[in-house]
């Protein structure tokens, strides 16, 4: 029987209705799959119904099979015995999607005869994005309705599509206005009074015209060679649809399968679920819940109009708010005013947006030089030079001309909080707002809350995080917060090793390998190795000093670490001589550095630093740190983030390493104590409510 928590089913004349209604996202888990099973059965042995429609109840259709379950032994009705069996019912089965369709949802639809779809709703098989395969005919299905090539850039890429699409590519059979089970039923009415009989899309190869033509596989691998970097599930997809689609079906449905519980078992689907659940949980925070009273934001100013400041306004405006963009001189407000320009008209060129909505997105942009405009604000952010004096300046006249519940908000990527909040009369309503650059574009926030932010202004700026799309991750003040203190001793590490005698090129070759964007030494060109550096205050004590003192300082003047020619970084031997010259300076005899002693250095002292930031409750979790480092660093996600690779490696074995390596690499207490444990920093967070 239909577990009643999870389904009813429910009659209007001739029309079975099987009602899905299992918060939050309809997840197709045991007692679903069952409920799907036990109302195709009922329906045709029921002689009084005509046809079944499947309807989900709530804000979505099926968001996919429960991700909960992937870890735990499989429980039948499996789901492609689910979808077979929806597919195989004598009577008609119609279904209606709104929400979204995802995944195994997908794989259910695709298994009913007849699909209706709301205008808004979404379909996709994001399978790959937690690093497996479609387990349930998708890879199958979808390619009989809308053809080899699209539906093979759909699976491998994982990004889901909208109705009208779905509609003219043939993956839904109408787009349904008003209720859609209404229109389910008057759909399903329509069938049975014209007598059409179920139609099967695993009986169907009118597009299948693809199926054996190679150099289509060929070309959409090495066309996403880049993209596919590092991942098992894009090939794998890859090549099992290849394999498959000249197969009879339920032979390829096997080995689909296959494919997937391997991958499921596997280190990148373990990795990607927990990115998945990871990226969820940090917008929870004890203490910050539904009833916490929010201020409402609006109109946002920005004061300074540099990279990061035009960068945070893009991401207010593009997200519908007003923002006041406030500079000193005309100069630089013109230069963020420009920047922003550009940007809105980069977007609509590249078709991103359209003209119509880029002209009101200027012109909800107020850019001045009066400060006193900060008056209008219900939030305010500094993005001005990072230094205290300057930000507590701005600060005191913050407290003097802003409204008194406006929220008082600083970009600072080091500096203390706590410090800049004591210089207004209300420190309850500064918070530090810790935008990537460009902040525009990276999805990290750190929401940074001092020893007196209010619980209401960190609820509300954890609402306008997701208001402006971004990921928030909660952390408390100190040096760099949680990723800029990481890569503080990742940049330690760097000088150490060039020091030591590793080659700056073999650092960056180590950490790209890993999965990293870029190397430790090809960011500072990219972030420009001259930042906080004069003549006048350099003490030629590290390698990134002396590049500074040759001119040679970053990207922006072609020549950093790397010669620049065309923009496309080269070794430059004079660097290695420069290197060279600085360890015999230093009495250093260089040594070698194997690949796995390099990305070892890379990595775990970051580990260690972040196990500190842990047991000093500067992040709430360990897996924030993962967010941290996957939403703001370009830390490469099949890897689950620093922490959670720090428990696949094993705490013993780091605890080890950072023994021989040595003085300042002391092993954190709480790392020590897990190892010790034989514990995890999963663990650590499950035992700490997280
Ligand atoms: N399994 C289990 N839990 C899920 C889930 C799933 N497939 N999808 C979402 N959830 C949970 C979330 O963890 C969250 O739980 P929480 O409230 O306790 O944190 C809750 O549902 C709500 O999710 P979101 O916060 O993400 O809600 P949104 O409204 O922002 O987004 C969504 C909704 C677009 C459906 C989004 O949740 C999503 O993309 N889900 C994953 C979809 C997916 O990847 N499906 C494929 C699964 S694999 C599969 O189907 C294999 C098959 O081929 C055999």
């Amino acid at each position: 029987m239909a577990d009643e928590q999870v389904a009813r089913i429910e009659r209007d004349g001739a029309i079975a209705i099987c009602v899905i209604d299992s918060p939050p996202v309809n997840a197709l888990g045991q007692a679903v799959r069952q409920a799907l099973v036990d109302a195709v059965a009922q329906a045709n042995a029921d002689a009084a119904v005509d046809a079944l429609v499947i309807h989900c109840a709530g804000r979505t259709y099926f968001a996919g099979a429960d991700v909960r379950e992937f870890g735990k032994p499989p429980v039948p009705p499996h789901l492609p015995d689910v979808v077979n069996t929806i597919e195989a019912s004598a009577k008609p089965v119609i279904t209606v999607i709104h929400g979204s369709a995802l995944g195994g949802g997908l794989e259910v639809a695709m298994g009913c005869h007849f699909r209706l779809a709301t205008p808004a709703a979404k379909m996709g098989l994001p399978e790959v994005t937690l690093g497996i395969m479609p387990g349930a005919g998708g890879t199958q299905r979808l390619p009989r309705l809308i053809g080899v090539a699209k539906a093979l850039e759909m699976t491998a890429h994982g990004a889901p599509i909208g109705a009208a699409e779905a509609k003219e590519l043939g993956l839904v059979d109408a787009i349904v206005e008003g209720d859609p089970l209404q229109a389910a039923l008057e759909f399903a009415r329509t069938v049975v009074a014209d007598g059409t009989q179920p139609r099967r899309t695993s009986e169907r190869d009118d597009k299948l015209g693809d199926a054996g033509n190679a150099a289509l596989f060929d070309e959409f691998l090495a066309k996403n060679a880049r993209k596919f970097r590092g991942l098992d599930a894009p090939a794998a997809i890859v090549a099992l649809m290849r394999k498959t689609l000249t197969m009879p079906f339920a032979e390829a449905v096997r080995l689909e399968r296959e494919g997937f519980l391997a991958l499921r078992e596997g280190p990148q689907s373990k990795a990607l679920r927990h990115a998945f659940f990871a990226e969820r949980e940090a917008a929870k925070v004890p203490g910050i819940g539904k009833d916490t009273p929010r201020l409402k934001i609006e109109k946002v100013a920005v004061i300074g109009a540099g990279t990061m400041g035009s960068g945070i306004a893009l991401a207010f405006l593009q997200s519908g708010f007003e923002v006041i963009l406030i500079e000193v001189a005309q100069a630089g407000l013109d230069r963020g005013v420009t920047t922003i320009d550009k940007t809105l008209a980069k977007n609509v060129a590249q078709g991103r947006m359209s003209e119509d909505k880029a002209a009101r997105t200027r012109n909800a942009l107020t850019p001045t030089l009066e400060f006193e405009k900060v008056a209008e604000a219900d939030l305010v952010i500094e993005a001005v030079f990072e230094l205290m004096e300057v930000k507590q300046d701005i600060f005191r006249k913050l407290d003097l001309h802003a409204r008194p519940d406006a929220i008082l908000a600083t970009n600072t990527s080091y500096l203390d909080i706590n410090e800049i909040a004591s210089v207004t009369s209300r420190p309850q309503q500064v918070i530090g707002l810790h935008f990537f650059s460009p902040a525009n574009i990276m999805k990290l926030l750190e929401v940074v809350r001092t020893d007196k932010t209010s619980d209401s202004v960190l609820a509300s700026a954890l609402d306008l995080a997701k208001a402006i799309r971004k990921v928030a991750v909660v952390a408390r003040v100190c040096y760099g917060f949680i990723g800029n203190r990481m890569l503080s001793v990742r940049r330690v590490e760097t000088e150490a090793l060039l020091l030591a005698g590793a080659s700056p090129y073999d650092l960056d070759r180590v950490v790209e390998g890993f999965g990293m964007a870029m190397g430790p030494c090809r960011i500072g060109d990219l972030a420009g190795l001259d930042l906080g550096w004069t003549p006048e205050n350099s003490t030629g004590n590290t390698v990134k000093e002396r590049l500074c003192e040759m001119d040679r300082r970053g990207m922006k003047n072609g020549a950093g670490f790397y010669d620049y020619v065309d923009g496309k970084p080269q070794e430059s031997p004079a660097v290695l001589t420069m290197i060279d010259a600085f360890r015999a300076e230093k009495g250093v005899t260089p040594r070698s550095f194997g690949d796995e002693e390099i990305l070892q250095h890379m990595l775990y002292p970051m580990m260690n630093e972040g196990a500190k930031i842990l047991e000093e409750g500067i992040a709430l979790r360990a897996s924030d740190i993962d967010v941290v480092w996957l939403f703001g660093y370009g830390w490469p996600r099949w890897t689950g983030g620093p922490m959670f690779l720090a428990d696949q490696i094993g705490l013993p074995a780091i605890v080890e390493a950072l023994e021989r390596m040595g003085p300042g690499h002391e092993p954190a207490a709480l790392l020590r104590r897990l190892a010790a444990e034989g514990s995890s920093f999963v663990e650590y967070d499950k035992a700490n409510g997280g």
